[in-house]
């Protein structure tokens, strides 16, 4: 699983922020991971929904060879055509406004929550978010986050952030004012266990964004990219954002985030207001258009959408046969709830079977397999899941 001596290299050189699962790997393709030993692990998380197109997507990769061959990167000072290419593609498949380059999903939150803060000026500097949503670890987008075990070592957060359950739509009509800013949502929660928002609730947000003048930004950073089934995860809902944050999948493995807002908001940020010097380089946008060119396909959508509903059934088999307590997805966004305290234990016994899942809390399973994944992958996926329950 490990190369010798691996582990200790780690502990030795790299900052001890994450816990890392037992296993190294050397090779990728399509849903599937291989270890030094060659052997292969089925991959359900996609790198939490980073590489939907599954590794190695033959387009992706040949883009990016080809890409590296010309030209890697310039900054931003200067012109080139994949930049451009890209935010013709996202601002032509969303709101048809303006787009803005960054790096991650982080970048991305934080780039929102700064055009949000400068549209608003210095009478509107709040912003409504979720309790249990997540927007990333820096700075801004952690003081976002809805989620105070995360927040805690790290207070004074930015200041500003109220944050209301999903789904209560009373406490919501409280907490925006024409104080507010934005309204920062996910569709699905995905980081704390995949829990969808009620359409009603994210129609109630669109309507409180209009009547009080703030924007209503989407993070679609986990559920965009075609992972719920459309493209991008409002467009089930019939709304449309003022502002769109995406990342991961965007750029089929290679690190690339952006935003996007509609026309009449995309206008806001002037000269000099925020930048980053990597973003939006040659390479990673003709990664993200090769990615793109995969994943804005319908009969991919079909897919996601028909083996999502699939496997969800599965899941729910399990919770009806009284080993799980709740399934809950959208598309290839899908979680389980077990009774117990056990869900670190059961991913341990996924991994030694060769299946690659989270737990987002001790009782919750987590499950984003690549969008190339085949129906009967995922039925082994559920065996391998029934056994490691059952026993
Ligand atoms: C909804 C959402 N927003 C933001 C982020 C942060 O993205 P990154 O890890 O690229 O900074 C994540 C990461 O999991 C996410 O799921």
């Amino acid at each position: 699983m490990i190369r010798p001596g691996t582990s200790e290299r780690e502990r030795a050189a790299l900052m001890g922020n994450y816990g890392r699962y037992p296993v190294e790997f050397v090779r990728g393709e399509g849903a599937w991971l291989y270890d030094p030993d060659g052997r292969g692990y089925l991959d359900c998380m996609s790198g939490i929904s980073m590489i939907n197109t599954g590794h190695c997507h033959p387009a992706v990769v040949a883009a990016i060879r080809e890409q590296a061959g010309i030209l890697i990167n310039t900054s931003n000072l200067y012109f080139t055509d994949p930049m451009i290419a890209l935010a013709e593609w996202i601002r032509d498949t969303s709101m048809g406004g303006r787009v803005f380059f960054c790096n991650s999903g982080a970048e991305a939150s934080e780039a929102a929550l700064k055009l949000a803060r400068r549209r608003g000026g210095p009478d509107r500097t709040e912003v409504v978010a979720l309790v249990d949503g997540f927007h990333g670890r820096t700075m801004g987008a952690l003081s976002m986050t809805g989620q105070t075990d995360k927040q805690e070592a790290f207070r004074p957060l930015v200041p500003g952030m109220v944050h209301v359950a999903r789904n209560d739509h009373a406490a919501l009509q409280d907490a925006v004012s024409e104080r507010t800013c934005a309204i920062v949502i996910e569709i699905v929660q995905g980081e704390c266990g995949v829990y969808p928002l009620e359409d009603s609730f994210v129609r109630l947000a669109r309507d409180l964004a209009d009547a009080s003048g703030a924007l209503l930004v989407v993070d679609e950073i986990q559920t965009g990219m075609s992972r719920t089934g459309p493209l991008y995860a409002y467009q089930d809902v019939g709304i449309e954002p003022d502002v769109m944050c995406l990342a991961k999948s965007l750029g089929g493995g290679f690190p690339i985030g952006a935003i996007t807002a509609r026309p009449g908001v995309d206008d806001t940020f002037r000269p000099g207001d925020h930048g980053s010097t990597f973003a939006g380089s040659p390479l990673a946008c003709a990664s993200a258009l090769a990615a793109a060119r995969v994943l804005d396909d319908p009969a991919l959508h079909a897919h996601v959408r028909a083996e999502g509903t699939r496997f969800l059934s599965g899941l729910q088999a399990l919770v009806d046969d009284g080993v799980a307590v709740e399934a809950r997805g959208r598309g290839l966004m899908c979680a389980i709830d077990l009774p117990t305290d056990t869900a670190a234990a059961v991913v341990g016994a996924m991994l030694e079977q060769g299946f690659l899942v989270n737990n987002t809390s001790p009782r919750t399973i987590r499950f984003l397999p690549p969008l190339v994944i085949t129906g009967d992958e995922l039925a082994t996926v559920l065996a391998a899941l029934r056994s490691a329950l059952v026993g």
